[in-house]
């Protein structure tokens, strides 16, 4: 058996090494597509050192631009690669326009996709990883659901449950592989930036659809230093690039002790996560690891297609109203403790 991969993003780096290393342990023959979705050192290359992953075979280096012609170079250069390499079944990992591009590629040659992270739904179809998951779902031949949850919203969509396997979620297996190691990276990045365990707030944000509206991130970030000012606590916000493109567009000043760093690495993210007093975050993943963690999160949308983290009290969901942000981190700061539901 012959697997490809494709790649392109950050978090399908973290979430599919667990995939990645179980090929080769079990001398699966596969290879790595990336697409070059992310190509700065701190979204791309940082990971697959710090993971160990190997280079990739073929980087089809498309970076950034609109999301068709993105989707579009992507697909075109991945359809070269399929042909010529001829996988037997090609795997991809969530919700990006990587992700996407890999299916119908794949799907399209006859070649079959296998989709881990399916079945996840925030049924607000005017995010674009919405758009990505669910026509991805619709095309792929195998369905890895990380919860039954995510299985049942499948069935809801007639998808045949016989391709369905509910198998958890990969980021358990990279978390817990990882958490040891992270001490060193972990212990030296809370010395630079000047906190100690416990005494901060964790802020990720970069979601499209807060980060390109002027209003919505204004909203998202008065929201935040309201919290600063309030706990009289440091806010850590390591920054995505697209949000520095906001800041400087709308020529923004944030205000308090918010400091903003660099993208940081996997290490660094579970280590500041471990010991932050509470998340606040717009990002898929980050709302896995805090409830995993143990650790409060609110997260800043108004939907999540992550509803198993919020049933169980590990997540509320806040938006972008700086008074709905305020009682969300007054309400999860009392949260109690639970069982994360993402498997082993
Ligand atoms: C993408 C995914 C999102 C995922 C996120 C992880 C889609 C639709 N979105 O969002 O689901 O949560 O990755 O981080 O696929 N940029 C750089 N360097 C890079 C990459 C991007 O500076 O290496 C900047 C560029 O200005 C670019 C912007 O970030 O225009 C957005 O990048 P893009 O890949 O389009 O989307 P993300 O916001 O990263």
């Amino acid at each position: 058996m012959k697997i490809a991969f494709v790649v392109g993003t950050r978090p399908e780096f973290i979430k599919t090494v667990s995939l990645i290393k179980e090929c080769e342990k079990r001398k699966i023959n596969y290879f790595i597509i990336h697409t070059g979705q992310h190509y700065s050192y701190e979204l791309d290359t940082l990971f697959f050192e710090e993971l160990h992953i190997k280079k990739p075979e073929y980087n089809l280096n498309v970076g950034s631009s609109t999301h068709w012609e993105q989707t579009g170079k992507m697909m075109v250069g991945i359809e070269r690669i399929l042909v010529e390499e001829r996988p037997d079944l090609v795997l991809v990992q969530g919700d990006t326009n990587t992700v996407l591009a890999g299916a119908l590629s794949a799907k399209k040659l006859g070649i079959k996709v296998g989709h881990v992270e399916a079945g996840l739904r925030c049924y607000n179809i005017f995010m674009p990883e919405e758009i990505n998951r669910r026509l991805t779902d619709h095309i792929s031949d195998f369905l890895f659901c990380p919860t039954l949850t995510n299985r049942d919203n499948l069935i809801r969509e007639n998808i045949d449950g016989k391709n369905i396997y509910v198998v958890g979620n990969t980021i358990v297996d990279v978390l817990y592989e990882n958490l040891e190691l992270s001490k060193k990276k972990g212990e030296k990045i809370m010395n630079e930036i000047g906190i100690t365990p416990g005494n901060y707030f964790l802020v990720t944000a970069h979601r499209q659809e807060n980060i390109d509206d002027k209003k919505t991130l204004i909203n998202l970030l008065r929201g935040i230093e309201n919290i600063q000012k309030k706990y009289d606590l440091p806010v850590i916000y390591p920054m995505h690039p697209r949000v520095h493109g906001s800041i400087n567009k709308f020529s923004i000043k944030l205000l308090g002790n918010i400091k903003i760093i660099k993208p940081i690495s996997y290490l660094e993210s579970i280590y500041l996560q471990k010991y932050a007093k509470l998340i606040l975050t717009d990002s898929g993943g980050i709302q896995e690891e805090a409830c995993i963690l143990g650790k409060p999160c609110v997260t800043l949308r108004e939907n999540t297609e992550r509803p198993e983290t919020v049933d169980i009290g590990a997540n509320v969901l806040a938006g972008t109203n700086p008074q709905k942000i305020n009682d969300s981190v007054e309400k999860m700061l009392y949260a109690g403790t639970w069982k994360h539901p993402f498997g082993d």
